[in-house]
C-alpha cells in the first residue's frame, strides 16, 4: 500500500488539423469577435482520420517517456472519454494493445469531468495497494458529436488528448479529491439521441450551464481548500477544465486567485472535454511554469452534470 498517489509523468497530443474562428464564420452565422469575447477561444484542433485511441496513444507514450516507465510496468489503464471509438470494446483496451501494455484497462464516461473521475479512481487503486503505476488518459474527438450547423455549440469544442502516469509513493501527491453528480440536469447538456443506435449531437442550454458551472466549481474550490487546511495563497496553480474564459476567471476571482496563477489553453484548443485538464497540465509542465513541489487545483464540470476536483502537490 502506498501513502500517496503522485503524478510522475505527463503527455499530450493535438491533431494537426485546425479550425479557426474565421473558418467557422464562413459556414455559420458567427464572428471571431463574438467567439473571442464570449468564450476566449480563437481556434480548435480537429481530427481528420485519427481516432480517439490514436490521440490517446501519442499522449500516453509522451507521459510514459517523461515518467521513465515502460508500458509493461503499468498495472492499470483508465481512459476518460465522451467519444469512444466504438460502443465496445472500451477504447482503453485498444489503447492497452497500441502501447504494448498487458494490464486491465477500462473507460470512464463523465464528460468534461471525466479526467477528474479517472484520476480519483486511479488514486483509490494505488492507495489500496491494488496498483502501483496507473496510466490515466483523457482523449476526445468531440468534432464527431458536434452539430457543425449549430453556432451555439460548434464554436466551443475541439479534439485532443492528455495523459498522466500516477504512481504509488511515500512522497506527497494527491492531497484531496471529491466527485459529484446530479442526473436531474440531463437535458441541460447532453447528446440528443434516445437510443444507442441513433445518431445524436451535443445540445446545451449554454446560459444555464454557465451559471451552474461557476457556482459548483467555485464552491468546490472553496471546500477543497478548506478540507486540505489550505487557503488560496497556498495554491501555486489552478488547472481548470477549459470551457470558457469567463467561467475560469469567475471561479478564480471567487477564490481570490489571480489569473497569473491559472493555466489557460482554451484560446488555441477550445473545449476538449475530458482531455482539457491533462492537456493544460502537460503544456504548463513542459513550458516550465508548473514545477515539482507546486500545489495544483484541477477541477471540471460537464454533461448533465458531473463535476469534481483534485488538489495535488506535484
Ligand atoms: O464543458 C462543459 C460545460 N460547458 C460550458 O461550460 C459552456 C457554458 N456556456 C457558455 O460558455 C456560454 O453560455 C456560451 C459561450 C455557450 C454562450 O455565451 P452566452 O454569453 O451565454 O450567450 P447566449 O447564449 O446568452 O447568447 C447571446 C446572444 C444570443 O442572441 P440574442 O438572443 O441576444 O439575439 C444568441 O443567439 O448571442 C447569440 N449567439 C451567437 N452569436 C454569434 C449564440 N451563439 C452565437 C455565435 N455567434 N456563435
Amino acid at each position: 500500500m502506498s501513502k500517496f498517489a503522485r503524478i510522475i509523468g505527463t503527455g499530450s497530443y493535438l491533431p494537426p488539423g485546425i479550425v479557426s474562428n474565421d473558418d467557422l464564420s464562413k459556414t455559420i452565422n458567427t464572428s471571431d469577435e463574438w467567439i473571442t469575447t464570449r468564450t476566449g477561444i480563437k481556434q480548435r484542433h480537429k481530427v481528420d482520420k485519427e481516432t480517439t485511441c490514436d490521440l490517446a496513444e501519442i499522449a500516453s507514450k509522451n507521459a510514459l517517456d517523461m515518467a521513465g516507465i515502460d508500458a509493461k510496468d503499468l498495472d492499470l489503464i483508465i481512459l476518460a472519454t465522451t467519444t469512444p471509438d466504438k460502443i465496445f470494446p472500451a477504447t482503453a483496451t485498444m489503447l492497452q494493445n497500441a502501447i504494448g501494455a498487458s494490464c486491465p484497462a477500462f473507460d470512464i464516461q463523465s464528460v468534461c469531468a471525466g479526467f477528474i473521475f479517472a484520476l480519483t479512481t486511479a488514486e483509490q487503486y494505488i492507495k489500496t495497494g491494488m496498483a502501483k503505476n496507473v496510466l490515466v488518459v483523457g482523449s476526445e474527438t468531440m468534432s464527431r458529436i458536434v452539430d457543425w450547423k449549430d453556432r451555439s455549440t460548434a464554436i466551443l469544442f475541439g479534439d485532443g488528448a492528455g495523459a498522466v502516469v500516477l504512481s504509488g509513493s511515500e512522497e506527497t501527491g494527491i492531497l484531496h479529491s471529491s466527485l459529484f453528480s446530479d442526473g436531474s440536469y440531463v437535458s441541460s447538456l447532453q447528446v440528443n439521441n434516445n437510443y444507442i443506435n441513433e445518431t445524436g449531437f451535443i445540445e446545451m442550454s449554454g446560459n444555464e450551464v454557465f451559471k451552474i458551472a461557476v457556482s459548483r466549481l467555485s464552491s468546490l474550490a472553496e471546500e477543497t481548500l478548506k478540507k486540505a487546511n489550505m487557503s488560496s495563497d497556498d495554491l501555486d496553480w489552478m488547472v481548470p477544465h477549459q470551457a470558457n474564459i469567463r467561467i475560469i476567471s469567475a471561479v478564480a476571482k471567487r477564490i481570490k486567485t489571480p489569473m497569473s496563477k491559472v493555466i489557460v489553453t482554451l484560446e488555441n484548443q477550445g473545449n476538449t472535454s475530458a482531455a482539457s485538464i491533462p492537456l493544460a497540465l502537460d503544456t504548463a509542465i513542459r513550458d516550465g511554469r508548473i514545477k515539482k513541489g507546486d500545489n495544483l487545483l484541477m477541477e471540471g464540470i460537464g454533461g448533465g452534470f458531473s463535476w469534481g476536483g483534485v488538489l495535488a502537490q506535484l
